[in-house]
């Protein structure tokens, strides 16, 4: 008998920053724990910070082996080093790499210093299928919608690709720069044809400031000017948000 695959979006409702964190964290450990050796796609930002404190704590506890645990990240500013403190690079070694017992080997981050974008990303696509694709993709949300860094206005199909960043992005990313002008206006991101060919996808939403765009996402047309809403049609996503970021949102 022939299953039907049917489109499933779950919806979780956190209290507060801290316990969307747990929810998360407990989704990202059930897939450890279902497979070891599971292909992780993970962001930066502020979303995913208490979602991996609390992967750490239960490291610590020894109820979570990251040995065997592949990582890929999502984006990269293209110019910064990975030793610059402001690079995805090293946020994820500071927030998460450096706390548990993942092989280091074994984590991607776009190539930040590779001034061939074409190069880059044709290596970060070939990257991503010799692992076999992504098991579980981690993803916040950007305040226009985006995804990675895949900008309103791209096409959906795109692979990995060198983006410009758009007037709000650079804005909502200048507090970690000094000034405006310091703030890299170009990044490598893995695209939406990447980030849909993920077997689960999870996204973490905290915050009224967003709460508008995930209404958007979640009930309005699927449109490039939205990438996000494209999740619409994945099959097995999971939006974990606090009460702020669902505001008045019925589900
Ligand atoms: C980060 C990333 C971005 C962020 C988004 C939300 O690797 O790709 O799409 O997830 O901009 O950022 P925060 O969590 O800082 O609100």
């Amino acid at each position: 008998m022939e299953r039907k695959q049917e489109i499933m979006t779950r919806i979780y409702k956190a209290k507060d920053y801290q316990d969307l964190g747990r929810k998360a964290a407990n989704i990202i450990s059930a897939q450890i724990i279902m497979k070891p050796d599971c292909v992780l796609g993970l962001a930066t930002g502020s979303s995913p910070l208490s979602t991996y404190e609390q992967l750490i704590k239960w490291y610590e506890k020894g109820d979570l082996d990251f040995s065997e645990v592949i990582s890929i990240n999502l984006d990269e500013y293209k110019g910064l080093a990975p030793d610059d403190p402001r690079s995805y690079r090293y946020y994820m070694n500071k927030h998460l790499f450096k706390h548990v017992n993942i092989d280091m080997e074994k984590t991607f981050v776009p190539d930040g210093l590779e001034p061939d974008s074409e190069k880059a990303c044709r290596d970060y696509n070939f990257l991503i299928r010799s692992c076999g694709g992504i098991d579980l993709q981690l993803l916040g949300l950007g305040h226009n919608g985006h995804i990675g860094f895949n900008e309103p206005g791209e096409a959906f199909e795109k692979e990995t690709h060198c983006v410009n960043l758009t007037e709000s992005t650079i804005e909502a990313n200048r507090r970690f720069f000094t000034s405006y002008d310091k703030v890299p206006k170009q990044a490598y991101t893995i695209g939406i044809k990447n980030i849909m060919q993920a077997e689960k996808i999870l996204v973490i939403v905290s915050g009224a400031d967003k709460a508008g765009i995930l209404d958007s996402v979640l009930h309005g047309p699927i449109t490039p000017k939205i990438p996000a809403s494209i999740l619409q049609l994945h099959n097995d996503v999971t939006f974990v948000a606090d009460e702020a970021a669902l505001g008045n949102l019925s589900f």
